[in-house]
């Protein structure tokens, strides 16, 4: 790995650091289901040492304080916390606009009510496949997708805008026309049709999950036909394709440091939720405050700005546009986090893409892993009075 020893990296860091507008707060990495596509690190420590309720309270006020607006609770499975509906009531109570993010696995009509009635704002469920098979075999448990289409029902019932999201790969790429049909009958509002992005246990199992160019381009087409046949009724749906087959890179997180907060379930604070794999030390909430956290710590500081920028990112004229690309990726892909995202087709590494993307559609050398915790999971120690 080499580091950007030739420029300064502290001296273009923006004077006015404009304050971290969403704050995902992943309460636990525990989860009921398996995704080989998870994004979750593949090394879960954290799990051993989760936050409390009063530190999570203490994160939220703080955030609040700093000006954030935009909560998600996600995880793993956030409804494994059984502060679950505390800890939405507090945000609420705060002012954020609260947003669960689940598998829906664990959710019953007595926890939606409370979830509701301590403010909840929006759900959004994530589904694996559209029938049962697929959907079960992908998480890794039986009767889960029987599971999640009572939730979804409950969403409607209890007055919640329904926005699914079906994670797109390779084992069920070919169905997203029954995705879209299902989404229908299901009366969601929203549905993301997210190919899956490449990190933590997803990164792992790429070459598993990786669609080949044509299987994108005729999903896309299909969810084209699908939009055309609506005629402004039913679901909207969002395709999100994967950034390997593009020539410029995604301005990942809206640029470090600059809108998005992520606090992991022992409290390390993150620029993103993949910045735990990068040779940075990353600051815990438990030691310091928000504020301090996200004006001076040097992590953050990091790639703040454009003086820890390589060439051709340096001087190119869409540096303000993506950043340099994703930090985890450039890392992952090249062993050095400070080189440009080899997405981009100026990148000297742009025939990595290649490389990954030619190998898509056929047999991997490697074994498909459904992402596990190594050991047992401690019972979370809730506090009397919740
Ligand atoms: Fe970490 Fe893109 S996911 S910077």
């Amino acid at each position: 790995m080499t580091n950007n020893t030739d420029v300064d990296l502290q001296a273009d860091v923006p004077n006015s650091v404009t304050p971290p507008l969403w704050l995902l707060a992943e309460i636990t990495y525990q989860c009921p289901l398996h995704c080989p596509y998870c994004s979750n690190p593949v090394n879960m420590e954290e799990t051993f040492n989760e936050l409390s309720t009063e530190h999570w309270e203490r994160v939220l006020r703080e955030a609040r304080e700093m000006g954030a607006v935009q909560l998600g609770f996600s995880g793993g499975e956030p409804l494994l916390r059984k502060d679950l509906e505390h800890l939405v009531a507090y945000a609420r109570a705060l002012g954020f606009y609260t947003n669960l993010i689940t598998s829906g696995i664990g959710m019953t009509e007595k926890r939606i009510a409370k979830l509701k009635e301590a403010g909840l704002d929006h759900i959004q469920l994530s589904f694996q496949a559209a029938n049962a098979e697929v959907n079960d075999l992908i998480g890794n448990k039986r009767h889960s997708f029987e599971q999640k289409l009572k939730i979804a029902k409950l969403v409607k019932q209890y007055n919640y805008p329904m926005v699914l999201n079906f994670c797109i790969t390779a084992q069920n790429i070919h169905e997203i026309e029954d995705v879209m049909a299902l989404s229908e009958q299901l009366n969601a509002d929203f549905v993301e049709l997210a190919t899956v992005q490449y990190y933590g246990w997803a990164y792992e199992n790429r070459d598993h999950l990786l669609p080949t160019s044509q299987q994108l381009q005729e999903a896309e087409a299909a969810v084209n036909r699908y939009r055309a046949q609506q005629n402004g009724k039913g679901p909207t749906f969002i395709f999100v394709s994967p950034d390997y087959y593009e020539s410029r890179p995604k301005a990942c997180m809206n640029g470090w440091g600059t809108t998005f907060l992520t606090i992991t379930p022992d409290g390390s604070a993150l620029p993103c939720h993949s910045a735990k794999i990068l040779p940075l030390r990353f600051p815990n909430v438990k030691e310091r405050s928000l504020h301090d956290i996200w004006h001076q710590d040097f992590s953050f500081n990091h790639f703040r700005g454009d003086s820890w920028m390589p060439s051709p990112c340096r001087d190119c004229d869409e540096k303000d546009k993506d950043f340099g690309g994703c930090r985890c990726q450039a890392y992952l892909l090249t062993g050095d986090m400070y080189k440009t995202d080899p997405v981009c087709s100026k990148s000297p590494d742009h025939h990595l893409m290649k490389g990954i993307t030619d190998k898509a559609g056929t047999a991997p050398s490697k074994a498909l892993q459904y992402r596990k915790v190594e050991k047992p999971i401690p019972i979370l120690e809730v506090s009397a009075t919740r």
